[in-house]
């Protein structure tokens, strides 16, 4: 994984993808957690779609920023969806990369080169590749 790897998007258009992800992280309901997570799809018509984490008094049912982004993108443009990128946010100044589970929802509708921004342990924004995010993705051969 690479810091400094964020080549493929200006400068500009990172600032704005993570300005997006907090913004929605304001959004969250996430009273058992109190982890208010954003996310921000750039996908590759240029439309950006953002999504934050929906908690349940059952646990179990909680979805992820990354999936409630990944389902608006979904209802709004179609299935035939590419993201060129995801920043992922939360309001805890914590380190926090994709769960295992988004990580399978973001290879769906992704590219092995598709970017995923995460804030990192030191308070930079690192960032990755689907590719290295989950290199072993399962997939359902017809
Ligand atoms: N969460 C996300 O929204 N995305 C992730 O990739 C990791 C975890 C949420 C789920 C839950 O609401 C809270 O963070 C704490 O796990």
């Amino acid at each position: 994984m690479s810091e400094t790897n964020h080549s493929d998007l200006t400068p500009s258009q990172l600032t704005d993808l993570q300005q997006r992800a907090i913004a929605v992280a304001h959004n969250a309901h996430a009273p058992y957690s109190n982890f208010r997570v954003g996310a921000a799809l750039l996908l590759e018509d240029g439309s950006i779609v953002t999504g934050c984490n929906v908690e349940n008094a059952s646990y179990r049912l909680t979805t992820c920023a990354e999936q409630s982004a990944i389902a608006a993108a979904i209802s709004q443009h179609g299935p035939a969806i590419r993201i060129r990128a995801i920043a992922v946010a939360n309001l805890n100044s914590t380190a926090s990369q994709p769960c295992g589970a988004c990580r399978q929802t973001i290879h769906e509708f992704s590219t092995p080169n598709t970017l995923i921004f995460f804030p990192a342990q030191d308070g930079s924004i690192a960032s990755t590749t689907v590719a290295e995010l989950i290199p072993g993705a399962f997939i359902l051969k017809k």
